[in-house]
């Protein structure tokens, strides 16, 4: 493909970065191809029927791909990577772009039978093909897990009053996963996903009469009244006023292991409790397993977890449960940041401090370890159900929503994309500061660390403060603004061969689609951003993977800004007047060549 304009180019990014735009496609560079891998309602599962949109059931979802795919993880089968599974979170469901005949006022069972099976995961054998990219095949492996699916509760909190329901007396068995938004591929091969807004399919907590209980609820936005879903008509588990710990067996990071189709998925208590956005793992030199997490809410915090044991080499099914209880046993600590410029320079726009950068040092907050506590007022099985509220009574630093944090596998440093925060400065809440340095946070930003791993104290800076670029309050790595591509809303973040920094976006909020942006981190390119595609109107850009001959997209919710809900803006990928779906889309190179080199 042709190269960039502008002289010699970090490998891994030399492609013509594509414009910003509007259009209801994807958009990709110059010299590559794209395709679709697979899309909400494709047959997955052994038996699944093919795809009928006025004849969906819920029997049918259970064995079909579900729907709002945000984070991918490709787990390869062989050493050259043509075989692999795709695992994939679905996050959410939009009942108006499901069903055509949606009244939410009254919904109907069938309907809400079919948005538990379309949450979830999906396992999806895939091979590589030199025509179509990536192509799902049928397999054993294929597998797709539900609201309905059992998992185990393992780690401190297994079993602690705070999680038993009227169906669980042992507090240790909960069926479904929810709201996975990001995640993780494990060194073991395995998969973490964060349950994210939970909190939205739980309603009646006005009906909570003791205050200790009450605020619990409040903390985690568990709201009153019907919820929008009207799920609770149909189960009462979605009622808190009659199931009062349902909503708390939600909001852990959750690991599936893709090699096992008969493995039962597990709910990690010792990450603790919160919206995780995901999680993603460092092995510390000492053999430590290390997870990052950030909880992606305005004014939350940024976690990590230290197991205790050493990870065990290798893939096989010993290794792979022995380095799955390390994260049963181990250490969650929270985030606390410090500047070194100035409070005063930091004024609210995004200038520069006069020492030329938003950073400074910082340090983890022990919360638990094992059953013991390091918080005032708080059990263990208190810090780890009720995170948030002791994370609260450390005095954490409140950040500007925290999505998806990552290790770089090349330089070893650690991303996290804080992806907005309309509220930062406002009235009643917390002001500026140096990590969190602008009034209403529009467009976000991304932030690095050099974390020592296991221990207590890290050191941070600013790679991207986005927006703009001809906004002065906008930073780039200190790369000269006139060559980057404008970007807002960094959320997910991952790493090519090479360490280069890829970003998913959510919410442009500069008027344009969202897309997938490539930034060096290290070199004289550092903070140079190239959009390498746009997704279509009305959706975000999700989970993307970055091989060296293909890069995977997940299209979530194509069409959702639409004013009137049931006429959807996008109808991407089948076009014509057909209803939106949310897919996992493949872009590769014509020639078969690498991605980003000549
Ligand atoms: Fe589901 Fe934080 O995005
Ligand atoms: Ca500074
Ligand atoms: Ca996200
Ligand atoms: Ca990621």
């Amino acid at each position: 493909p042709p190269a960039a304009a502008g002289g010699p180019v970090v490998p891994g990014t030399d492609f013509a970065p594509v414009a910003p735009n509007k259009e209801d496609r994807v958009t990709i560079p110059e010299g590559y191809e794209q395709g679709i891998v697979i899309r909400w309602g494709d047959p997955l599962v052994e038996g699944a029927p093919e795809f009928d949109f006025h004849g969906q059931t819920a029997e049918a979802q259970e064995k079909q791909f579900g729907y709002n795919n945000d984070f991918a993880g490709l787990v390869p089968l062989d050493g050259e990577g043509r075989r692999g599974l795709l695992v994939v979170n679905h996050e959410y469901t939009t009942e108006s772009h499901m069903f055509s005949n949606y009244d939410e006022d009254n919904p109907t069972e069938q309907q809400v039978r079919i948005s538990w099976a379309a949450h979830g995961l999906s396992v999806v054998y895939v091979e590589k093909d030199r025509a179509k990219g990536l192509v799902p095949k049928p397999s054993e492996y294929n597998r797709r897990i539900t609201l309905n699916t059992e998992f185990e509760v393992r780690g401190p909190a297994a079993g602690s009053d705070h999680l038993k329901t009227s169906a669980d007396p042992t507090g240790t068995k909960v069926f479904g996963t929810q709201n996975n938004c990001a995640g993780g591929v494990t060194p073991w091969g395995t998969i973490l996903s964060g349950e994210e807004n939970f909190h939205q399919y739980f309603g009646h907590s006005e009906l909570i009469t003791d205050p200790v209980a009450a605020k619990r609820y409040e903390r985690y936005a568990v709201g009153t009244g019907e919820t929008d879903r009207k799920w609770e008509r149909f189960d009462k588990r979605w009622d808190v006023s009659q199931e009062p710990n349902e909503a708390h067996r939600f909001g852990w990071i959750v690991e599936i292991d893709p090699n096992d189709p008969e493995s039962t998925p597990i709910k990690h208590t010792a990450l603790g409790r919160f919206k995780h956005e995901g999680a993603t793992i460092k092995i510390a030199d000492d053999g430590r397993v290390v997870a990052y997490s950030g909880d992606d809410e305005r004014f939350d915090y940024i976690y990590k977890y230290v197991s205790n044991g050493r990870f065990k080499p290798g893939k096989s099914a010993h290794a792979r449960r022995h380095n799955s209880a390390l994260l049963d046993d181990g250490t969650l600590y929270v985030a606390k940041f410090s500047g070194n410029s100035p409070p005063e320079e930091i004024d609210g726009t995004g200038k520069l401090p006069a020492d030329g950068h938003f950073d400074g040092t910082g340090e983890w907050l022990k919360l638990a370890s094992g059953t013991e506590s390091f918080v005032p007022g708080f059990t263990a099985d208190e810090v780890y159900v009720f995170t948030r509220l002791a994370a609260d009574e450390l005095g954490a630093t409140k950040m500007d929503r925290p999505e998806d944090i990552e290790p770089n596998p090349v330089n070893g440093r650690i991303y996290c994309a804080l992806t907005n925060n309309s509220n930062r400065g406002s009235e009643g809440n917390a002001a500026p500061d140096e990590a969190n340095p602008r009034v209403g946070n529009k467009h976000g930003h991304i932030l690095e660390f050099d974390d020592d791993t296991t221990g207590t104290e890290f050191r941070w800076n600013l790679l991207l403060v986005c927006g703009d670029p001809n906004d002065p309050g906008t930073y780039f790595g200190g790369f000269d603004k006139s060559q980057v591509s404008p970007i807002s809303c960094p959320d997910n973040v991952t790493f090519d061969r090479f360490g280069n920094l890829w970003i998913t976006t959510d919410g442009n909020e500069l008027g344009s689609n969202d897309g997938l942006f490539a930034v060096p981190v290290d070199g004289p390119e550092r903070g140079k951003v190239k959009q390498f595609l746009t997704v279509p109107v009305g959706a975000e850009t999700c989970g993307p993977v970055v091989l060296d001959d293909l890069i995977t997209v997940n299209v979530q919710h194509p069409g959702e800004d639409a004013e009137d809900a049931q006429h959807p803006t996008s109808h991407w990928p089948d076009g014509g007047d057909s209803q939106p779906r949310p897919s996992v889309a493949v872009v590769w190179r014509q020639d078969g060549g690498e991605i980003g080199r000549r």
